[in-house]
């Protein structure tokens, strides 16, 4: 489908320093972008002053004053198959704008205001069969008010969410909101992630899907929506998006010296030899179901985060940061149970503090190990790596399994003696 979705504050403005506006960070609207362009519909985001970064393959069209957002409404909406509006419209501006700076002594005490442009009332012959999504954030009479605007304002859909509430309102993360349809019907969704709601709101595009309208934008990304639920279809998102980690190079090199390995390749060898190598771990054996999931979701962050170099210092102050960043935008693309499993698994990777863990960072550890010796060590060499660096940044290997970290040990030793890794 082709979305049109509204988001941010607008301005007026009194003279070119002074503006009316409204409270909005504009996070909603950016949030249900990212979700409708992550499903594979096409997005045109029209978006008021905010400090968000523009989404990955969404068009954003800037504006600043309601009559800018009203023409650039005016503008897409012919072309979309549904409009949210999730803009924050300030409802008044000044009567006049002055072209200069007012001096202090040069305003007025009162400020003759005149209202902007309603618009989605302005824009109600254009809409057909196309849906309209609008938003009502209220104070009190949330579900009474936000009836009254859908009626008022012609639209399939309003979004209303009481914006007294701290966990649901402005600058946060979080938003509680009940979809209000037509038919009277006033559904309270739970307290979520405002991508979450995004979801929640894009689903209800995608279900009610004008006729003739595209699943998908792009017809390779429709694939998801073919799904009979939307359970699936979130798996099958998924399923797509980690294809992604065939393209992120790592620095190391194939055994046979042919090309570098990606991460998907690496994660498949771990899984193969924690199957294989699960006597050697420490204390009792592992549960190596475990270990082997471990092993094939901890580098799926790095579709996001990229592959950090083991001994790129300057990388590593903020490689936590980058994936834990990658981590919340990729697992919440999960249906929630799962999400929840994929990131827990993530964690107890990364915190290295289950035997499990420990032997799932021993391989990560080894299997590159084996790579450079048997590659000469020429990535070693080409990054200026000793010896007594790569001692340092696997001895916990050992952690994991004493017999492992043995093996390793020699390996570095016979390294070093061929003159593969400088002593
Ligand atoms: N809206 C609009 N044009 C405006 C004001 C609001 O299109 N000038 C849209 C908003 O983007 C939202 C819906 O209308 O989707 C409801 O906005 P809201 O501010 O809650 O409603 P108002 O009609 O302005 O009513 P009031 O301020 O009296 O609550």
């Amino acid at each position: 489908m082709r979305i049109v979705i509204t988001a941010g504050p607008t301005r007026e403005f009194l003279d070119p320093v002074r503006f009316i506006s409204n409270r909005s960070s504009g996070r909603m609207g950016y949030a249900l972008a990212i979700e409708a362009r992550e499903r594979g519909h096409e997005v045109v985001l029209i978006s008021g002053p905010v400090a968000l970064p523009a989404p990955v393959g969404v068009r954003r069209v800037p504006v600043v004053s309601a009559a800018d957002l009203l023409a650039a409404v005016k503008a897409h909406v012919p072309n979309g198959d549904a409009l949210v509006m999730a803009a924050a419209v300030a409802d008044w501006r000044p009567a006049a704008r002055h072209p200069v700076k007012l001096k202090k002594n040069g305003l007025a005490r009162e400020l003759t205001l005149e209202p902007t442009p309603d618009i989605l009332m302005e824009i109600r012959s254009l809409k057909g069969p196309r849906l309209y999504v609008g938003f009502a954030a209220e104070t009190h009479d949330l579900v009474p008010e936000a009836r009254r605007k859908l009626a008022a304002k012609g639209l399939d859909l309003i979004v209303a969410n009481d914006v007294s509430r701290p966990e649901a309102g402005f600058d946060v993360e979080t938003n509680q909101v009940t979809l209000v349809t037509p038919d009277g019907v006033a559904r309270e969704l739970p307290l979520m992630s405002k991508r979450a709601v995004a979801a929640r709101i894009v689903e209800w595009i995608e279900t009610h899907r004008p006729a003739g309208a595209l699943a998908g934008g792009r017809a390779g990304d429709a694939l998801p929506t073919l799904a009979p639920d939307g359970r699936l279809a979130r798996q099958l998102r998924f399923i797509c998006e980690i294809d992604k980690l065939k393209s992120v190079n790592r620095r190391t090199l194939l055994m046979d010296g042919s090309r570098y390995e990606n991460d998907a390749e690496h994660s498949w060898h771990l899984a193969v030899m924690a199957l294989l190598l699960a006597e050697h771990a420490n204390g009792k054996t592992p549960d190596i179901g475990r270990v082997v999931r471990m092993v094939l979701v901890h580098d799926l962050v790095e579709i996001d985060a990229g592959d950090t170099y083991c001994y790129d210092e300057a990388a590593h102050h903020d490689k936590e940061d980058r994936e834990r960043r990658a981590a919340e935008r990729l697992f919440a693309m999960l249906p929630e149970d799962q999400a929840r499993e994929f990131r827990a698994l993530w964690e107890e990777f990364e915190a290295r503090e289950t035997p499990e863990a420990k032997f799932a960072a021993a391989l990560d550890r080894l299997q590159p190990l084996m790579h450079n010796y048997r590659t000469g060590g020429v990535v070693w060499r080409e990054h200026g790596v000793r010896s007594g660096k790569v001692s340092d940044r696997n001895r916990h290997v050992g952690d994991g399994s004493n017999s492992l970290w043995a093996f390793a040990e020699a390996l570095i030793k016979d390294a070093v003696e061929k003159k593969f890794l400088d002593p």
